[in-house]
């Protein structure tokens, strides 16, 4: 499986997103607690950047930033509406200091 190198572990913090593009494709990459989670950055629901809402931490979700729908970071499942339809999730490794994304399309 193609892999994508997203940033070297010091320096993308607990609580943030960076975003990666991999053949036209926009996957968003979060921070949770040493814990690390990749999604496709666009909502499902309509043309919103996943990577821009606000992180829940008790929840482990991410907030759309447009409509406000709550994703689950582990599955890619919306849990409110008005999304409905999950967003595709990444394996995410952490390899030498690097964070690494399996990229499949
Ligand atoms: S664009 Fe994400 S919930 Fe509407």
């Amino acid at each position: 499986m193609p892999t994508v190198d997203v940033a070297a572990l010091h320096d993308f913090p607990d609580g943030t997103a960076k975003v990666v593009q991999v053949d036209g494709h926009k996957i968003a990459v979060f921070h949770l607690a040493g814990t690390f989670y990749a999604l496709d950055d666009t909502c499902s629901h309509a043309d919103a950047s996943l990577s821009q809402g606000e992180l829940d931490r008790d929840e482990q979700c991410i907030e759309c930033p447009m409509h406000g729908s709550l994703f689950d970071l582990k599955t890619g499942t919306p849990r409110t509406l008005p999304a409905f339809e999950p967003v595709a999730t990444y394996p995410v490794t952490v390899v030498a200091d690097r964070v690494i994304v399996e990229y499949s399309s």
